[in-house]
């Protein structure tokens, strides 16, 4: 079966990064990882990228006028490589309508909440404020809105009495990050899950909700 062609774009330390791309490495992702693409040139992502031979670019963003000209300057490095898929892992810039258009479909973002709770930033500072008993992790497809696009799978940890903030963020991303991000890019890569109409199609039949971690194929677990 043709591997399909991975590109990541991050913007920090590439733990999720790390994870897909040993995934790949040892065949549980028929994906190769074609491009990384940083908006901060001193990501340690990037560097971890080049120590595996996986070609990594910066694109500082502040080098840029406008957002439009930032998105522009993106997609002409992604149309270089062809990528099938374009996860978002760690990569902390918003991303225009005219960018979403042009890879929509292709566009994966993994978020540090249990969506629809929580979208944009300190996730895990505002579920602890809020008190709730449960938090969590969602992969989904990039739509223009922030964080809104369809949902596909998502991980539950359980809030601790004594977590604080970084606790529970290396629980979250540990037990669950780690984890979904792999199996989705590993289902889009098999051609299993789709994104049609601003809907998830997983194995041919809507997503009504987004998956659970009991969905998770064992090599995932
Ligand atoms: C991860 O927790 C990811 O979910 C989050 O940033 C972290 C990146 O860590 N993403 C967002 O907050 C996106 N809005 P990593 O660079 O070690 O993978």
């Amino acid at each position: 079966m043709k591997r399909a062609r991975l590109a990541v774009l991050v913007s920090g330390r590439g733990r999720n990064l790390r994870a897909l791309q040993a995934a790949c490495a040892v065949g549980h992702i028929a994906a190769d990882p074609v491009l990384v693409v940083s908006n901060d040139a001193t990501a340690p992502a990037l560097e971890f990228a080049r120590q595996c031979g996986i070609p990594a670019l910066a694109l500082e963003h502040t080098a840029y006028a406008s957002r439009p000209a930032f998105d522009a300057a993106l997609a002409t490095a992604l149309r270089a490589v062809q990528p099938d898929i374009v996860a978002l892992a760690g990569f902390m810039r918003v991303l225009g309508a005219a960018f979403v258009t042009e890879f929509e479909g292709r566009l994966l973002n993994i978020h540090p909440s249990l969506l629809p709770k929580y979208p944009g930033l300190h996730t895990h500072r505002r579920a602890l404020t809020a008190g709730d008993h449960e938090h969590g992790a969602t992969v989904h497809f990039v739509t223009a809105e922030l964080d809104g696009g369809p949902r596909i799978l998502q991980g539950v940890v359980a809030v601790k009495p004594d977590d604080d903030e970084d606790r529970l963020a290396a629980r979250v991303l540990e037990d669950v990050e780690l984890k979904i991000y792999p199996q989705v890019v590993a289902w889009m890569a098999r051609g299993e899950l789709r994104c049609l109409a601003g809907q998830a199609m997983f194995r041919g039949a809507p997503l009504a909700a987004p998956l659970g971690l009991d969905a998770l194929e064992e090599t995932f677990r």
